[in-house]
């Protein structure tokens, strides 16, 4: 749109004359300000200098380029040149709100204490956390996750992925520092079904091996509540350090308690030397672990009767023993001790108590008839 140097407009376009509302029939001649509210170019008419600015009209926004138009020196009209800029403000607006997306994930993945990393076909990574560099101890992200086959690792999970088209789990040794790590790898496909990227996260689960070695003999336990199922043991101290068994629940909160059978007594009773933090006990006596249902502590295989506890309370008893009581989440029975209506067959589980320095039977039960 332009004006001559009374404000009269000379011309307009048809985009101006949809922005105005008005046309181009009624528009020339007429003065600007009976056609359009902003007086814009009367400003540029007034100083002789351009400007530009941005504006709304409605649910529009524009732009606007307004210079004067200048002959032999003069000012003798201007001209406003005005863009509608809304679908480039939605495609900004878009594109920050893609960008908050993506700063959204990277927090995302940044927050995990777990390695996640995502790479192509080919196993060339896209993308990793700042976890998959401490997890192997590396000083930057590798081009290809393949790279770290044999300084690292032994296998790689990007080709035991494609060999099998489906999620793997496998367990690795991280070659340099000797971590236990857990690595998924997922496959994620295109919609024609062709795996063109690999997810793979890896857990240091070095913690939780740790914990399958633990085992000790506690005689001062009972049960204390039924609803909640609660169990205590008490756990005094080594001369010099506190016992593992205790270390491990404030750490894990989580414990099982097995009863014991006559038939690994003596296994238990080796477990209560005072073996070091990283001797496997379950291995040096001959027990096995099994991999409990709900908590992260194995079981003992050999036991009829395990309680998978989560830690409920620790009560401090004077200046060595603590009460740690337990609520269990989850009861393994074997059939050959388990009778109808919850009850346990004592005759065949067998359990021994500690009678001071040796062991009793419970076998030998007999009723006590209430007169
Ligand atoms: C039959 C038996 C019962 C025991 N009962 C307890 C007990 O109730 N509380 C305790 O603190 N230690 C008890 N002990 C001693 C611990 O089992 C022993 O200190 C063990 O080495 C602790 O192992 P940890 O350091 O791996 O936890 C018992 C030992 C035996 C052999």
């Amino acid at each position: 749109m332009s004006i001559d140097n009374n404000g009269l407009i000379t011309s307009i376009n048809p985009a101006a004359e949809r922005m105005t509302g008005s046309t181009e029939e009624k528009a020339i001649g007429q003065f600007i300000s009976s056609v359009v509210t902003n007086l814009g170019l009367l400003e540029v008419l007034k100083k002789g200098e351009p400007y530009s600015e941005k504006y709304q009209v409605g649910k529009r926004k524009y732009i606007s380029n307004r210079s004067p138009i200048i002959r032999n020196g003069k000012v003798v009209g201007a001209v406003g040149v005005f863009q509608d800029i809304s679908e480039i403000e939605f495609i900004s607006a878009e594109l920050s709100s893609v960008e908050n997306i993506l700063n959204e994930k990277n927090i995302v993945l940044e927050s995990s204490n777990d390695a996640i990393l995502i790479t192509d076909y080919q196993g060339e990574i896209i993308q990793a956390n700042q976890a998959f560099l401490r997890i192997l101890g590396l000083g930057s992200i590798p081009e290809s996750y393949n790279s770290l086959v044999g300084d690292y690792f032994d296998t790689s999970i990007v080709s035991t992925v494609l060999e099998n088209q489906q999620l793997i789990t496998v367990m690795e040794r991280n070659k340099k520092n000797q971590n236990l790590l857990m690595v998924t790898g997922t496959p994620v496909t295109t919609t024609e079904g062709k795996i063109d990227r690999i997810v793979i996260n890896l857990r240091n689960i070095t913690e939780i091996d740790h914990l399958r070695r633990e085992l000790a003999p506690f005689s001062f336990f009972t049960a204390i509540s039924s609803e909640p199922p609660l169990v205590c043991i008490s756990i005094g101290s080594h001369k010099d350090r506190k016992k593992d068994t205790l270390v491990n629940i404030e750490t894990t909160k989580e414990f099982v308690i097995n009863s014991v059978s006559e038939e690994w007594v003596e296994q238990m009773d080796q477990t209560g030397t005072p073996f070091e933090a990283s001797v496997n006990e379950f291995e040096q006596v001959g027990l096995t672990p099994e991999a409990s249902l709900i908590i992260k502590p194995p079981r003992v295989k050999e036991a009829k009767v395990s309680m998978e506890c989560k830690l409920y309370e620790l009560l401090a008893l004077g200046a060595d023993f603590t009460l740690v009581i337990g609520q269990v989440v989850n009861f393994h029975i074997a059939k050959e001790v388990y009778l109808p209506d919850y009850k346990i067959d004592h005759t065949q589980l067998k359990a021994v108590g500690r009678l001071a320095g040796s062991y009793a039977r419970t076998t030998d039960n007999f009723p006590v008839k209430r007169r």
